[in-house]
């Protein structure tokens, strides 16, 4: 495992093939009862170019109305998300000191054209939990800055089969997708990129006595 930057871990080939093709088996069977949707920007409507699903008691989902949030149902179906995939429990379990269970699964597709713009995970209640993340399918350029937008950034790749984990110093730091490399990867027959990111979403602070 590599820290790229303070509190930034890289494991390069954490799922071998075997476990990635599993991993893609479980999520097309997620995507039967929590088909991908288009999320939007808050306030403007903008559409987001990936497209996204979750898994978990909970899921991040936006649009222009409700901004960004968490919540237990499908935008479009109404429906309670799919259970988060054993081998994505895992990761967590293998990778991230945080007590609890992670909350929600957020899926992301990127298509050969598909990017996400820097940003912060901060939907979040309790920031000492890591978001780790599990990458699928086609190479992508990863970009990762610090805690103010302006710091300085730097890029590297993510692999299929790669899991980072975005913890401590870096839990807040800016990140995004600069570009996806087409047909670099022969697991997902149609290409582009899955990106999973696990994520501890309420803070479950013991009641006080
Ligand atoms: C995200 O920040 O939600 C996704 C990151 C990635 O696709 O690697
Ligand atoms: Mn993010």
């Amino acid at each position: 495992m590599h820290e790229i930057v303070p509190g930034l871990l890289h494991a390069p080939g954490y799922l071998s093939r075997a476990e990635q093709e599993e991993l893609v088996a479980n999520l097309r069977e997620a995507v039967k009862t929590a088909p991908l949707f288009t999320p939007r920007m808050p306030r403007t409507g903008k559409e987001f170019s990936v497209r996204m699903t979750n898994c978990g008691p909970l899921g991040w989902v936006s649009d222009a109305k409700g901004g960004y949030r968490y919540q237990s149902t499908h935008p479009d179906t109404g429906a309670l998300w799919p259970a988060i995939p054993a081998l994505a429990l895992r990761a967590w379990h293998d990778l991230s000191p945080y007590k609890h269970l992670p909350e929600a699964c957020l899926v992301n597709f990127y298509d050969a054209a598909a990017r996400m713009g820097l940003h912060q995970d901060r939907d979040e209640q309790d920031f000492d939990a890591p978001v780790v993340s599990l990458s699928l399918g086609d190479t992508c350029l990863f970009r990762i800055g610090g805690t103010q937008r302006k710091a300085p950034t730097r890029s590297f790749k993510l692999q299929s089969g790669d899991v980072m984990m975005l913890s401590g110093p870096a839990r807040l730091a800016f990140h995004g997708v600069d570009r996806i490399m087409a047909a670099s990867s022969t697991l997902l027959p149609q290409g582009g990129r899955l990106n999973l990111t696990l994520r501890r979403v309420s803070s479950a602070a013991p009641a006080s006595p």
